[in-house]
């Protein structure tokens, strides 16, 4: 990527976005309440969280989607109200859904391009320069190494992983400052998980913001600097690489303090086995940790 002329800055510069007790109802049901967050340029801030916790509600909110109802949302140190994802873009906010909006017939350099398609010539003569479209895709996902056979063919022949590193570079070449990214190695195996998540460390690398949402402590580890866990709408936790192990943050993602509840209840229970009397709560039936009801 290109170095700014820039780079004797003094002082750390403010955090590309950073939320503080931001709070989000649907009418009186409470999406988020007091969540803070903050990503600089060249960081990786991973969101966990299980079903329903609000994570897809934090990045709406980034990503111009949806208003937050409290709280402050800062970028790059100014308080700021999207009105919009197009706002969103204009800040260099890039959000990448899960569901990816591709045209899947569409061929690789097409899609690259969609909706900022380079033209040249004029007035009549006006057509879409397709040459600079195949050739700027080839080398910008060359350049995060991403070596395509064919940008000629249709995006919806390659992998999901392919399409979400495709999306990635995309979000790079059009100068976005903060990458969002959905759940992206939600509905892929282990090798394309990798792949993707080398991709999101290359967009680190590039000297973005990265907001990543995932489920999988694991790939959260392999890439994050900071970590925010969200539970029901709320904090349940925030730290930076430095202050959490793996094992940690994969037992706060479990449940916890609730799961070390439970095999104490358990222990007790065995232990007064032997006793005449019941425990007091029997333990519902539990559900294996990682997995939860829908
Ligand atoms: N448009 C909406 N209207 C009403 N309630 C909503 C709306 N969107 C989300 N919710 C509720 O807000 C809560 C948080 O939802 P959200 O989609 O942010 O969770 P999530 O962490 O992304 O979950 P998942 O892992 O299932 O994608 C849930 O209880 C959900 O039912
Ligand atoms: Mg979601």
């Amino acid at each position: 990527m290109t170095v700014t002329d820039t780079g004797t800055t003094t002082g750390p510069a403010p955090a590309l976005v950073r939320l503080t007790d931001v709070s989000k109802f649907y009418g009186n049901i409470r999406a988020l309440q007091g969540v803070s967050l903050e990503v600089s340029a060249g960081e990786i801030t991973c969101v966990l969280g299980d079903n329903g916790a609000g994570k897809s509600t934090l990045i709406k909110i980034i990503a111009g989607l949806h208003r937050h109802d409290a709280g402050s949302f800062e970028i790059e140190g100014e308080e700021t109200v999207l009105a919009n994802p197009r706002a969103a873009l204009d800040h260099g906010i890039a959000t990448v859904y899960q569901d990816l909006a591709v045209v899947p017939l569409m061929p690789v350099w097409r899609n690259f391009f969609l909706g900022s398609e380079p033209t040249r010539g004029r007035g009549p003569l006006r057509r879409l320069d397709v040459e600079l479209m195949r050739r700027t895709t080839r080398t910008e996902l060359l350049r995060m190494g991403i070596d395509l056979r064919d940008v000629d063919q249709p995006i919806g022949t390659l992998s999901g992983g392919e399409r979400q590193c495709v999306a990635i570079a995309r979000a790079v070449h059009f100068g976005a400052k903060v990458l969002v990214l959905d759940e992206p190695t939600a509905a892929l195996g282990v090798k394309q998980s990798g792949v993707v998540l080398k991709y999101v460390a290359a967009a680190r690398d590039a000297g973005l913001g990265v907001v990543l949402i995932t489920h999988n402590p694991h790939h959260a580890y392999l890439v994050g600097d900071r970590f925010v866990l969200l539970k029901r709408g709320t904090m349940a936790g925030s730290h930076t690489r430095d202050s959490i192990t793996l094992d940690e943050l994969t037992r706060q993602m479990a449940g916890g303090s609730e799961l070390d509840e439970l095999s104490h209840e358990l222990e007790r229970v065995a232990e007064s086995g032997s006793d005449s009397t019941p425990p007091s709560t029997p333990p519902g039936p539990g559900t294996p940790s990682g997995t939860t009801a829908p």
